[in-house]
Formats: structure tokens, C-alpha cells, sequence
């Protein structure tokens, strides 16, 4: 994989790029054990200015990357909604990206609109400014940060159980939509042996780019109606929510019966008792709030290394990853 100029698609991503990933993250979490390191983290890119654009409702990867934006020192300014920006006065969003990438060295966005990061990232290529953008979601399409966090997560669940490679990751419940699905499925593909299980109502499964993406990188997988066999038979169990916000009709995703897709208390015991429980979160009645405290249960873990991937990751746009690799601790 050549340098990286934006972060726009999962597919981007090699596994020799995945692996430094988990080295730079893991060498990130060391840094943040003792005041030096983190102040030596800040001094990284206190140089930098970041935008984050979110026009779409975000909690966790807004305030991840705001996060991991302080642990670096990057100053960032942010826009929320779209209602407080001049596309309220008919200024186009290509516009308005152009607009911000005078201000600052990064734009790290969010949008319901799937592709614009691409078209914005082309656009910008072709000015005398062409700052980085990062994808924290592009409509249903792809969530490429959120895959590399699923990975990291996955890479340390498995530290002492021979890695991501021969095991089975069962994916549950909107695979139409969720676009995390989409992109972690896509970097699946990159660990031999790994084999897939989609677990949906007939209404939510993936899509046919996705089924012919794995067909042709010749990954193993499997689609399913059977919720119990499938996270019985599974390392990892990566649940999602129904994204009605995607509804072409108001009120269509109501009418789909999701009630057998949803993980309980009562499915732990089906379960191997090394397999790990995921989701993007934010949840709903998909996933039983009585099962938080069982210790396969790794959502909460996935958020705080939500931070320390996006920490990597700036670092390797913004080309100080050599500076967190390098030093001895
Ligand atoms: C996900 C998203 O926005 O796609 N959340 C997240 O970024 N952690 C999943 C979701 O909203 O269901």
C-alpha cells in the first residue's frame, strides 16, 4: 500500500497496514500509562488544526476523535449541523469543505450523504490546499475507522488464541444499512480462514456489492435466519441496530420482525465461552443490557479503543507514526 492521502474506504486498507495499526495502537496505549508519554503525545501535532464536520447525530466517533484530537495536541473547530453553517444560506457542502480546508490541516467528516467524502477528497486533490479528510461515516455506504477499531478489538480478543485468522464472526441484524458491517466485512477478507456468518431478517441483508466482494477476494460466508446456530457456532458475535433513519417510507423498518435477532442473557449459555460480544453501538432492545457485565462482552472496551485507533491513524496521516514506533518506553 503507497503513502495514504485520505482516509475515504475500508478498502483502502492492506494487511500490512492493519498490523502496523495494531502495533502503533498498542505502542499509543502505552504512552498514555504515565504523564511523559501523554505529554510526550501532545507534543506530537500541537501544530495542527483539525476540523470535524458532523452533519450527522453522532455521540462516539465524534467524541473519539475530538479525544484523540486533544491527545495529540491538534486544536480542532467543529460544525454540527448544518443549520448553523452557510449551507443554511445555499452555499453547496463542496463549498463548504473548500471553506474549512483554508482553516485547518485535516477535516475529519460525517454525512447521510454516502460518497461525498470521495468527491469532496477529489475536489480538494485538485486545489492548492488539498488537505486529508477522514470518513467517520458516509450514509449507509462505509465507516472506515469504526472496521479498524472492530479489527484492533478483535486482534486483542484473540491475542492468545491464534489471532483473527480461521475464526468465525458472526455479524447480526440491519446488514442492508449498517455500513459498519460493510467495511469491517470488507477488511475480514484480509485474514485467511476467517469465515463470515450474516444473521438478518430476509428484509436486512447485505448487499449485492458486498456478497460479490467476498465471493471474489473468496471468503468464506454464510447468510442465515437462524440467530441461536449461528452465534453458537461463532468467536464473535458483532450485533447492530435496525437504521430506520435510512427508511425510504417512514415507518417501513417497523413493519420487518427483528424480535429473533436480538442477543439476551439467556444466549450466553449457547455461546463458546471465548467468543467475544461487539457492537458499534448505539444499541436499542437488540442487545440485552443484563449481558454488560459478562466478560466476553467487549462494546464498552471497543469505544475507548475507538480513541487510542484514531490516535494511531492521525498519526500515520499526519506522518508522525515513526515518531511513536520508534522510541524506546
Ligand atoms: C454506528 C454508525 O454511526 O454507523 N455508530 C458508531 O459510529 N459507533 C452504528 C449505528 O449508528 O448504528
Amino acid at each position: 500500500m503507497g503513502e495514504i492521502r485520505h482516509i475515504l474506504s475500508a478498502s483502502q486498507f492492506d494487511r500490512p497496514f492493519l498490523d502496523r495499526m495494531y502495533r502503533l495502537t498498542n505502542k499509543i496505549r502505552q504512552f498514555d500509562k504515565s504523564k511523559e508519554g501523554l505529554i510526550y503525545l501532545q507534543s506530537l501535532l500541537a501544530h495542527k488544526r483539525a476540523m470535524l464536520y458532523f452533519t450527522q447525530p453522532s455521540t462516539r466517533t465524534f467524541l473519539s476523535f475530538q479525544s484523540a484530537c486533544h491527545i495529540l495536541g491538534i486544536k480542532n473547530s467543529e460544525i454540527r449541523d448544518t443549520a448553523t453553517s452557510s449551507e443554511r444560506k445555499g452555499e453547496s457542502i463542496e463549498d463548504s469543505l473548500r471553506t474549512f480546508s483554508s482553516y485547518v490541516d485535516l477535516i475529519i467528516m460525517r454525512s447521510p450523504v454516502g460518497g461525498l467524502c470521495d468527491r469532496v477528497a477529489g475536489l480538494l486533490d485538485k486545489t492548492d490546499r488539498p488537505v486529508p479528510i477522514i470518513n467517520a461515516g458516509s450514509g449507509p455506504d462505509e465507516h472506515p475507522t469504526q472496521a479498524l477499531l472492530d479489527i484492533y478489538t478483535l486482534e486483542r480478543s484473540f491475542k492468545n488464541l491464534g489471532g483473527i485468522e480461521g475464526k468465525t464472526i458472526c455479524m447480526v441484524g440491519d446488514l442492508k444499512r449498517g455500513r459498519t458491517v460493510r467495511s469491517l466485512s470488507r477488511l475480514l477478507t484480509l485474514y485467511p480462514q476467517a469465515r463470515l456468518l450474516f444473521a438478518s431478517p430476509q428484509a436486512f441483508k447485505i448487499e449485492d456489492d458486498l456478497r460479490q466482494f467476498l465471493r471474489s477476494s473468496r471468503t468464506e460466508f454464510m447468510e442465515t435466519e437462524n440467530f441461536k446456530e449461528a452465534i453458537s457456532q461463532s468467536d464473535a458475535v458483532y450485533m447492530t441496530r435496525v437504521q430506520d433513519e435510512y427508511d425510504t417510507v417512514a415507518g417501513d423498518s417497523a413493519k420487518v420482525d427483528s424480535s429473533a435477532f436480538c442477543l439476551k442473557a439467556e444466549h450466553l449459555k449457547i455461546m463458546k465461552p471465548t467468543s467475544v460480544i461487539m457492537h458499534p453501538l448505539p444499541r436499542r432492545n437488540e442487545l440485552d443490557p443484563a449481558i454488560d457485565n459478562d466478560p466476553r462482552a467487549k462494546y464498552w472496551r471497543q469505544e475507548r479503543n475507538g480513541m487510542w485507533t484514531r490516535v494511531a491513524l492521525m498519526t500515520k496521516l499526519l506522518g508522525m507514526d515513526e515518531k511513536i514506533l520508534l522510541p524506546e518506553l
